[in-house]
């Protein structure tokens, strides 16, 4: 047995070395993962992706960390390991994700159920503008893109329909009521929602100035849309029986 040498690797600059051998493929996982949330943030911002994008991100490194663990297991932990592993196990973690997921059942159904009442439109080209504009999310007519049928864009078109449905729904405005902001939100620009046109997606759906003024011309002579609601203590599905609009 040779004193002069330790026989543990106690000695600083080894401590070091083991340090950053066990801790580099880590950080990088962390530094890259990093990176994935962040860009998981901007694309959520982008699209309306309300978090979905986001989640992914911090689902796929964790998916990377635990192949890491699970091939250190299988190989021994004597394996040289450098950052261009941890972003190896990314890239695969993304391709396991993006794969799984397509599996999950929500976002398949693509719903347009039938038409009970739309409101009486003051003329046809009021409709037509709220068909371009609003009616892929506000209707039982969804044209559905292609995109609806891969997850994670399924999810997140699907989302938008169910809470625009909700909100209100032109297809069913007479049987069941809805928010009656429609004049609002359009003069406010807040609808259609940027995310929707951005792009050059539905480039249909960005109404000019002219078009909105058309618009919301028509809609001001629609009966239950132009009509101004005092007071706004009232909620969606109030009628005013039998009222009618002659000219
Ligand atoms: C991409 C889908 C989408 C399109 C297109 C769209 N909306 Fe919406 N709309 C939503 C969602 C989601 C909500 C509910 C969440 C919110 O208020 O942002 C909503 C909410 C609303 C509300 C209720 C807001 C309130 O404060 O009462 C109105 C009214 C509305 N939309 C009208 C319109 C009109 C009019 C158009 C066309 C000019 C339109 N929307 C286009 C998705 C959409």
């Amino acid at each position: 047995m040779d004193d002069s040498r330790d026989p543990h690797p106690t000695a600083p600059a080894e401590r070091a070395r083991r340090l950053t051998t066990l801790l580099a493929p880590w950080a990088a996982l962390l530094v890259g993962g990093g990176v994935l949330v962040v860009i998981g943030l901007v694309v959520d911002w982008l699209i309306g992706g309300s978090g979905v994008m986001t989640g992914l991100a911090l689902v796929t490194t964790g998916v990377a960390a635990a192949l890491m663990i699970w091939t250190d297991r299988r190989r021994g932990t004597r394996t040289p390991v450098t950052p261009g592993r941890a972003v190896r196990h990314l890239g695969l973690a993304l391709v396991v994700v993006a794969v799984l997921i397509q599996a999950v059942p929500y976002g398949r159904a693509h719903s347009n159920p039938p038409v009970t009442g739309e409101p009486d439109w003051a003329t046809p080209r009021t409709r037509e503008l709220m068909v371009r504009a609003c009616y892929g999310c506000h209707s039982n007519e969804v044209d559905w893109p292609w995109y609806a049928d891969v997850a994670p864009f399924s999810w997140i078109t699907t989302r938008h329909v169910d809470e625009g449905r909700e909100a209100v729904n032109y297809s069913e405005f007479a049987t069941r009521g809805g928010s009656d902001d429609t004049i609002e939100v359009i003069l406010e620009g807040s609808m259609p929602p940027a995310y929707y046109t951005r792009f050059g997606l539905h480039s249909s759906a960005k109404l000019t100035d002219a078009e909105i003024a058309e618009l919301v011309e028509g809609l001001r002579a629609t009966p239950g849309i132009g009509e101004e609601h005092e007071g706004g203590e009232h909620e969606g599905g109030e009628h005013e029986g039998g009222e009618h609009d002659d000219d």
